[in-house]
């Protein structure tokens, strides 16, 4: 059992068996759902992978304290919380299967997304394809324990891999109004880059080659500017924060006004 109230500022807490558990006076107000292996082969690095278990990870949305589910109806925004469970998929560390957000209507922008590592360590996949969707031109890497946070800029695609010997748990604020696009990694057999574990033990990076003239993947670290230019404090669940001043999260709905912020990120 991992108590998640201190640093999710929800009382919450995952299950030996990999399974949210909310306490009282939190409240679930979306579909939860488990990702089986079958959905999975299409991105995997060993498509032949026989992990010890057909369940890889599991997703809670909508989470919120009861007395915050009007102020996250107002605000459009929701929190989901994401279990990833520490188990090999072959020599490919275990992982989401990864989309990209579709265009806000009327513009040429994605929605954004903000997560926080509530336990495990991560590591944070992100790309971004040229506008045709046919070149990758950005491949981005963000590693991340416990309290740290990470912002999606606009359309990037991404996964989360369990680099880590625990289970590892993620929180993330996302708009209501956003719409996962699966196809286009599904149809390249994953993102960019496939993480594996090396013979020492570590993570490596394997190219997937069906993209093409690859950039160099970029390691970046983000914290400073998580809280700098989007408010976030290292120290503050984002949970807390957000439902303090839900102002914080205006970028999640209304990310053309915050395009200087989104640069940085990736600089
Ligand atoms: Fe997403």
């Amino acid at each position: 059992m991992i108590d998640l109230t201190k640093v999710s500022g929800l009382p919450m807490e995952v299950t030996d068996d990999f399974q949210l558990n909310l306490k009282p006076g939190v409240v679930e107000s979306g579909q939860k759902f488990v990702r089986k292996l079958s959905e999975m082969e299409p991105v995997l690095f060993d498509r032949k992978a026989k992990p010890e278990q057909e369940e890889l990870y599991h997703v809670y949305r909508g989470i919120s304290l009861e007395s915050d589910k009007t102020l996250t109806a107002v605000n459009h925004i929701q929190y989901d919380v994401t279990i990833i469970p520490p188990i090999m998929l072959g020599d490919e560390y275990n992982k989401t299967l990864g989309h990209y957000h579709q265009n806000i209507e009327g513009s040429t922008v994605a929605h954004p997304e903000i997560y926080e590592v509530l336990n495990g360590k991560a590591l944070f996949l992100l790309q971004k394809m040229d506008p045709e969707m046919k070149n990758v031109i950005t491949i981005l890497a963000f590693e991340a324990g416990a309290g740290d946070k990470v912002i999606y800029p606009p359309n990037y695609g991404h996964i989360i891999v369990n680099i880590g010997a625990e289970v590892l748990v993620t929180a993330n604020w996302i708009s209501t109004d956003y719409k996962p696009l699966y196809e286009p990694i599904k149809e390249k057999e994953g993102m960019a880059i496939y993480v594996i574990r090396g013979k020492d033990g570590q993570p490596t990076f394997v190219k997937n080659e069906n993209y093409e003239n690859q950039p160099l993947m970029r390691k970046l670290t983000m914290n400073d500017k998580v809280r700098t230019d989007f408010g976030f404090d290292a120290q503050e669940p984002m949970y807390t924060a957000a439902i303090r001043n839900p102002k914080l999260l205006e970028f999640l709905n209304n990310p053309i006004k915050y395009a200087v912020q989104f640069s940085s990120l990736s600089s």
